[in-house]
């Protein structure tokens, strides 16, 4: 049996919100080479907060733990959703994704999460965190005219505001990777404070 499961730690994002994000994908593939990119499926739409890959199974309570006793510091919020952005920018795209826009609650609790993380020994990001939804990864071996036609499309396509979406507890996730792409499976839910349903 295997002993260690890839995972991450990151915030649901409901269905409604998806299929929105969706039909943002739609538009997008009718003018990006269909080579380029390797669009996200609709239902793994998620917002990162925590990459751990291997964790072995028999730490899988610790981090449970840990995230549940972050989560409970913190109120349930609101965050918005809007506007295309491109890491590392969008004249050289690798990452496609819409912006999250979130009270201090979120990089506050991600910050949390992260740093016990770090302490039980998994490796600590040093990008610093920019809440995001990864709508795309770009392919490495694009072209410059690919390239070129991202960074147009994204410039000639002005999404604005998608939605509001309530935040009320994170996930972990196992993800199995696939040849049809990856499968993510929520392990464990921990609330945030005061949400009782
Ligand atoms: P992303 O949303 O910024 O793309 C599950 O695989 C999630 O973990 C992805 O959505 C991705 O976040 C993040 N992730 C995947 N592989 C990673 C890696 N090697 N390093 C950091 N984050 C990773």
């Amino acid at each position: 049996m295997k002993q260690v499961i890839r995972a991450f730690i990151a915030i649901e994002i409901p269905s409604a919100t998806q299929r929105k994000l969706a039909e943002i994908i739609q538009t997008l593939k009718k003018d990006i080479p269909t080579t380029a990119v390797r669009w996200v499926n609709a239902e793994n739409l998620h917002l990162t907060l925590k990459f751990l890959g291997d964790v072995s199974i028999a730490n899988l309570s610790l981090v449970e733990e840990i995230i549940s006793t972050e989560a409970n510091q913190f109120q349930p919020f609101t965050m918005s959703i809007g506007e295309l952005g491109a890491f590392p920018n969008p004249k050289r795209a690798r990452v496609l994704w819409v912006h999250v826009v979130a009270p201090q609650e979120l990089s506050l609790l991600q910050k949390a999460v992260e740093s016990q993380l770090v302490h039980l020994g998994y490796n600590a990001e040093e990008r610093p965190f920019t809440p995001h939804l990864t709508l795309g990864r770009v392919n490495r071996n694009v072209t410059t005219n690919d390239l070129n036609q991202i960074a147009q499309v994204l410039q000639q396509h002005p999404v604005g505001f998608i939605d509001v979406v309530q935040v009320n507890s994170i996930n972990l996730y196992q993800s199995e990777l696939k040849p049809g792409g990856p499968i993510y499976t929520c392990l464990y839910n921990a609330k945030l404070q005061s949400y009782s349903h």
